[in-house]
This record gives C-alpha cells, sequence and structure tokens, in this order.
C-alpha cells in the first residue's frame, strides 16, 4: 500500500502551478455529455475523482479520450444506458451529477449513490425535491439506487432550504434541458458554480444569475459543441497558501483567480503573513511563528469548509488560542486525533475546535481520515520535527494532482513509498 514518508522542518519556497479546479471538472464532465456533439474540456485535474466520473460516464457508452495531458474529449452521442452501477461510482459523492446531466438529456437516470444506505446521513433531499419539482418521479431503490424519470422536465421556481453546491450545480444541470423557465432561489455562489453555468452557457443552455443567490435558466431543447477550460482550484490553491504559513516559507500560487481566495488570504494576513496578489498568483510570505485567529467556515464568499483542516494544522502551531467553527458540515474533524499524536493541543466541542498553539509539532506516523483532513496532516508533517509517515493517500490523491511532486518543486521532503526498504533509503537520503 502507498504512504507519503515525509521529513518535516523545512520552509517551503517557489512557485507552484495550480491545476483545474476539481469540483467543477465533476459537474463539467458530466454535464459534457449532455450534448451529441464532440465537447473538449481543458484544465481537467488529473485526480482520482475525474477519473472515477469519466469512468462512469465511459460504463454507460461515452467516448471519452485524453487529447493531451489535461485535455479531454467527450462524445456522448454513444451513450447506450442511463444505468450507473454501484461499483463505478462508490468512492465519491459527486455521482450525483450524473442524474442531473442523464435525467435533463434522457429524461431518466438511474444512479447508485456512494453508501447505498448512508443516504441518510449524507443527504440528497434537496436535489431530489428539486428533481420532484421539475416534473420528474424519484425512487430511492435497493442498494441505494436512484431512479429518476418524466414523461418532460418542467421549469419551476425552486428555493432550497439550505445553501449546497452539489442541488444548485444538479438542478442547473436538468433544468438548461427543461421546459421553460426554473428559478432557483438561494442558490449557492461558489466558483465553481459560475464555471459549470459558463460552460453549460457556452453549450448553448441559457443560465443567467449564476454566482448570485438567484438564478434563472430558461430551457433548451438541444446542447451543442464547445471548447472549455475549466478554471483554478480554489482548495488546491488555498493547501499551498497555508502550506507555506505553516512551514515558514514563502510559495507563490500560480495561474488562480485571486478573488477565489480573498477568504483565505484575509485569514492569512490576520495570522501575521505577507499576502501579495498578482493578476494571475497570490504569494504568501511567512514572517515568523504565526498569529492565533477565529475562523469559522461558511458558503462562499465566507471561509470555505474544504479549507478547515489544513487551517486548524497551521493554527496548531500559531501563538496563542484559536477557535475554528465548522458551519457547513455536522461533523468534520477527524483528524483531531492525528493532529493531538503529533503534539497539538485542543479541545473539541461539537462543531468547534479550540486550539492552544503549541510551539512545535512531532513527526508521527498518520493515517488521512479523508481527503482535506489528509491534506492537512501532510502540512502538520512538513512542519513538524522529524519524520511522519502517512497512511491512505489514496483519498488525498482524490483530489490533488501530484501534490507530492508539487510539495518537492518548493523544496519539501516527501515521498511515495511501499514498502519498509523505501522508507529507509528516504531516511538515509534526507539524514
Ligand atoms: C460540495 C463540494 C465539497 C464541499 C461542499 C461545501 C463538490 C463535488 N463537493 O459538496 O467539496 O465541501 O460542497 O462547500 O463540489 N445538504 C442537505 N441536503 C441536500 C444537500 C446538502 O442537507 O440535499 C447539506 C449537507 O449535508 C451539508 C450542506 O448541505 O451540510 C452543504 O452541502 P453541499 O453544499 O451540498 O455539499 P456538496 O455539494 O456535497
Amino acid at each position: 500500500m502507498e504512504k507519503y514518508i515525509v521529513k518535516g522542518g523545512t520552509p517551503l519556497k517557489g512557485e507552484v502551478k495550480i491545476s483545474g479546479a476539481k469540483n467543477a471538472a465533476l459537474g463539467i464532465l458530466a454535464a459534457a455529455v449532455m450534448t451529441d456533439q464532440v465537447v473538449t474540456v481543458e484544465n481537467v485535474p488529473l485526480v482520482r475523482d475525474s477519473d472515477v466520473i469519466i469512468k462512469a460516464l465511459q460504463s454507460v457508452g461515452a467516448s471519452i479520450r485524453q487529447k493531451e495531458k489535461n485535455v479531454f474529449e467527450i462524445d456522448g452521442s454513444t451513450i447506450k444506458s442511463v444505468n450507473i452501477r454501484y461499483d463505478q461510482v462508490k468512492k465519491i459523492r459527486a455521482s450525483y451529477y450524473l442524474i442531473g446531466a442523464l435525467l435533463g438529456k434522457y429524461k431518466e437516470a438511474k444512479v447508485a449513490l456512494p453508501g447505498g444506505c448512508d443516504i441518510g446521513s449524507r443527504p440528497i433531499d434537496m436535489h431530489i425535491k428539486g428533481f420532484t419539482a421539475l416534473g420528474a418521479d424519484v425512487d430511492i431503490m435497493a442498494g441505494g439506487i436512484v431512479w429518476a424519470r418524466a414523461r418532460k422536465l418542467t421549469g419551476a421556481h425552486i428555493y432550497f432550504d439550505m445553501v449546497s453546491v452539489g442541488a444548485t450545480i444538479n438542478l442547473m444541470m436538468a433544468a438548461c434541458m427543461a421546459e421553460g423557465e426554473t428559478i432557483l432561489e438561494n442558490a449557492a455562489k461558489e466558483p465553481h458554480i459560475v464555471d459549470v453555468a459558463n460552460f453549460l452557457n457556452a453549450m448553448g443552455a441559457k443560465i443567467k444569475g449564476a454566482g448570485t443567490d438567484v438564478i434563472r435558466i430558461k430551457g433548451v431543447k438541444k446542447l451543442h459543441s464547445v471548447t472549455y477550460s475549466i478554471i483554478p482550484d480554489q482548495i488546491e490553491a488555498g493547501t499551498f497558501m497555508a502550506a507555506a504559513a505553516i512551514t515558514g516559507g514563502d510559495i507563490t500560487v500560480c495561474d488562480v483567480i485571486p478573488k477565489h481566495l480573498e477568504s483565505i488570504s484575509a485569514k492569512l494576513i490576520e495570522m501575521g503573513c505577507e499576502v501579495i496578489e498578482g493578476d494571475d498568483s497570490v504569494r504568501v510570505i511567512s514572517k515568523g511563528r504565526l498569529h492565533s485567529t477565529n475562523i469559522k467556515t461558511l458558503p462562499y464568499p465566507g471561509f470555505p469548509t474544504d479549507m478547515q483542516p489544513q487551517f486548524a494544522a497551521a493554527l496548531s502551531v500559531a501563538e496563542g488560542t484559536s477557535i475554528v467553527t465548522e458551519g457547513v458540515f455536522d461533523s468534520r474533524f477527524r483528524y483531531v486525533d492525528e493532529l493531538v499524536r503529533m503534539g497539538a493541543r485542543g479541545n473539541l466541542e461539537g462543531n468547534t475546535f479550540y486550539i492552544e498553539g503549541v510551539e512545535k509539532l512531532s513527526g508521527a506516523e498518520l493515517t488521512a481520515p479523508d481527503l482535506r483532513a489528509g491534506a492537512a496532516l501532510v502540512l502538520a508533517a512538513l512542519a513538524a520535527d522529524g519524520f511522519s509517515e502517512i497512511e491512505d493517500i489514496h483519498l488525498i490523491q482524490r483530489g490533488y494532482e501530484d501534490f507530492d511532486g508539487k510539495l518537492r518543486s518548493l523544496g519539501a521532503d516527501i515521498v511515495i513509498i511501499t514498502n519498509e526498504h523505501d522508507a529507509q533509503k528516504f531516511k538515509l537520503q534526507v539524514g
């Protein structure tokens, strides 16, 4: 099994190119089959989640060809079935986008959701309510298969009870091929909502207002071919910005949209870093020990929940007490025990992590609990004294393209190992 081995203590320095946004890619790759013409998607991040969506689409007959490293040609005209099996999508939550895309185009989708009976604890009730409002019958069948079908979809006025990225994108996809106008109220405003809307509009959809909390969609009969480049990944960029802060380094994230990073930059400034925005880059320079601060995660433009673990890791070595509150998900602190084993101090009370900053963390044997928490543990290991080994890195690879390679290019001592011999070799090399 692959693990990362890390020797901490080196301040990371240099420039790093940010890949395309994973969460935009998942929506865009699914939406790309909504036309029978060939669509070219550029800047696709080569991460495991993209791979899962691509393989799921291929499993129902879509022809998908990797034209260049991050460029894929997608032909939805060869799709023969609307039935996506559990083993195709069990690893990712975003398999729900296949429902919106297939229902919009074929007026039917049968898609297995990750975890089957876990649906209750990871609700998609607002997606289902939305599809139903558009006129679909939606049943959850044995084994967690969602079966949505309609004779026709008709535009509707939909008010989301909670701000949901997934429900907003899914309803946008289905509604753009419904008859008449759909209005989505209390819509999510994340950069990838705007990116998926721009992509659909470039294919001939009529979506207005994406990026605000009211989105208006006029249904069209057909979508057409397009070549489209995905926006840069806000969370990958934020993770490298946090890496500069936690390691006492100086990192420029390149090919980014600085506006998408404002809530992250603002926190880093509060934590004592210097942040310099360029046209398509942001440089984070550490100015010594970090200061404590408080963070509450919120839907965009608030501080992203997907950056919460990485910042908690950085605050664990800041001077003073920090309070980190999770405001989007019920529970997102499965990394705390691992951080504590590295010497971090703090208390978890409900959805709030009270952190008492320590001078230094120490290397440890760690397990990535999920994608972003896994990345946070890598950052902690990069700042810690000594060696750390991190297991379950396939979870980190779900969302970071060549994470270890990019970190090495900034001076990090990190490699992937598969056995004890590799570990010993690395230890001898880096001393
Ligand atoms: C997306 C992102 C994920 C990010 C999250 C919040 C993708 C593929 N994933 O996830 O990385 O952490 O947004 O920015 O883009 N909820 C319901 N009912 C629903 C839908 C959601 O109660 O039908 C709840 C969720 O449990 C959660 C909150 O709404 O508490 C927000 O979730 P949502 O924005 O839908 O997250 P995802 O789209 O799953």
